[in-house]
């Protein structure tokens, strides 16, 4: 049953290009997080329909590996223009079952876009490489081929682009897909499946399976044999968990696990210009991001201007349903992500932070939480060690260059970092020694297609988006042509 009018509500497991209901008869709630309403029932898949997606995606492949990339390459690029020219309405979708403003929610469908329109150009350039060999009736050639039948496993806070930078990649390749999306926000992976086979892309090559038992659906993608690489973003709790399964079969893996990000204003900072960064990296998607800005350290020279600046800024963000104009804070996804800002809170000032903003559940909705700012927060404060994921500000004062490059590596995570300085050599100094895979300098918005996204440490590994993002779905193999002599 569906309550909810939108031209791209699919509510069933697309598998082989049909649509599918779960064999059990089951069905789980979808609800919008910003006032709980019902938006659909979906299909609740289990066991079989992710054994028969694999098996669909494992028939699909022999051909889409051997379709000429310029044929994969006009292929994405119609799904992408379908994105495109749906942009309006795939926001509202995502809007009502995430949560975000509706103008970051079409800023979302279109940075989804552009990782099709970024690997639908990277198909044709999959080169191979002729290397010198050690005798004259011999080449070395070296040829990158699909690495076969890919799983995603995707997370709900930006539930369109994080599937597509993983599925645009995989089918550039020429490999086939499973998708499994986050039992909070199926409906924007289905919408975007539809549209794929709307665009052309064959049967069985992109299959999606939404469930509300993701440890069940995971098992199997992480277990069967005829998957041969495991993608996920996610935490890093889950993400471990899945590469321990993916070892039995010993599949490729990519992560794109947890952070802690640091955000750094140093003493030469343009004062004004950090600020605006932190708002961009802290507050966008109401901080649920895992490149948001996590602690601020800040020059203590600078503390009391910087703070008196952000905190006018957060006093002018509007909370409010995604979908009311002018929104600029939406809900949080559920209870356990709200429950989890209140104790990182709490615990925080019951540990000595100061509150100068907010601090507490705002009257727009029971998930909906204030933008907050803490001061005087230490290292070691849970704030400080955990991932928020919420729109909390926790400055943490530091006075010299080094001692902010140990506080600001001193973290199992090494996702997204910031740095905010006008001395070139700061700059360069500081963005090498941060232990990080991505470092904003002088910018606080950092994601595009071009750019390769990713962690190290126990943040993940393998890099998405960028000419680095095919890497991952392809294998290279090595073939020794001999007998050349005449
Ligand atoms: C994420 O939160 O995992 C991704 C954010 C982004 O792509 O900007």
């Amino acid at each position: 049953m569906s309550e909810m009018e939108n031209q791209h509500l699919y509510t069933n497991a697309l598998i082989d290009g049909e649509w599918l209901s779960a064999s059990s008869g089951k069905t789980f709630a979808v609800r919008n997080p910003a006032n709980g309403s019902h938006l659909a029932d979906v299909a609740d898949c289990g066991l079989n329909e992710a054994t028969l997606a694999v098996e669909s995606a494992n028939r699909a492949f022999p051909a889409w590996a051997a379709t000429p990339a310029h044929e994969r390459t006009r292929l994405l690029r119609t799904w992408q223009e379908l994105l495109v020219v749906h942009a309006d309405e795939l926001a509202a979708l995502l809007t009502a079952e995430m949560g975000k403003p509706l103008a970051e929610a079409r800023g979302e469908i279109l940075y989804g876009a552009a990782y099709l329109e970024w690997f639908a150009e990277e198909a044709k350039r999959i080169y191979g490489d002729i290397v010198p060999a050690p005798a004259n009736d011999r080449r070395i050639v070296v040829i990158k081929q699909p690495v076969g039948v890919c799983a995603a496993i995707t997370p709900w806070n930006f539930p369109n682009a994080m599937l597509t930078r993983k599925v645009a990649a995989a089918l550039a390749a020429g490999c086939t897909m499973v998708a499994k999306p986050a039992e909070d926000t199926p409906l924007s992976a289905l919408a975007l499946a539809k549209l794929a086979l709307d665009a052309g892309i064959p049967p069985g090559v992109f299959n999606v399976v939404p469930t509300a038992h993701p440890v069940e659906v995971g098992k199997v993608l992480t277990d069967h044999p005829l998957i041969k690489k495991i993608t996920f973003t996610g935490s890093t709790q889950t993400g471990r968990i899945l590469l321990q399964q993916a070892a039995s079969t010993v599949k490729k893996v990519s992560m794109e696990l947890g952070g802690n990000a640091p955000f750094i204003v140093c003493e030469d900072a343009d004062l004004e210009a950090a600020a605006n960064g932190l708002m961009a990296s802290k507050y966008r998607n109401a901080g649920q991001t895992c490149i948001c800005s996590n602690r601020v350290f800040v020059h203590e020279k600078k503390m009391a201007t910087f703070s008196a600046l952000i905190q006018l800024k957060v006093a002018a963000l509007k909370v409010a349903p995604g979908d009311v104009a002018g929104a600029d804070i939406g809900p949080l996804i559920n209870e356990a992500a709200i429950t989890k800002v209140e104790r990182l809170v709490s615990e925080s000032l019951t540990a000595g932070a100061k509150l100068d903003h907010g601090g507490q559940r705002h009257s727009a909705g029971s998930l909906f939480y204030e933008p907050t700012i803490l001061s005087d927060v230490k290292p070691g404060m849970s704030v400080a060690q955990e991932e928020i994921f919420g729109p909390v500000t926790a400055l943490i004062p530091y006075s010299t260059e080094d001692e902010v490059i140990a506080m600001a590596n001193d973290t199992p995570y090494g996702l997204a970092a910031y740095l905010y300085t006008r001395d070139i050599g700061r700059a360069w100094r500081m963005g090498e020694a941060l232990e990080y895979g991505m470092v904003g300098i002088n910018e606080g918005a950092i994601s595009n297609a071009a750019a390769p996204f990713g962690g190290v440490k126990q943040s993940g590994m393998g890099r998405e988006g960028s000419r680095y993002g095919l890497d991952d779905y392809l294998e290279i193999k090595y073939m020794l042509m001999g007998g050349l002599s005449a």
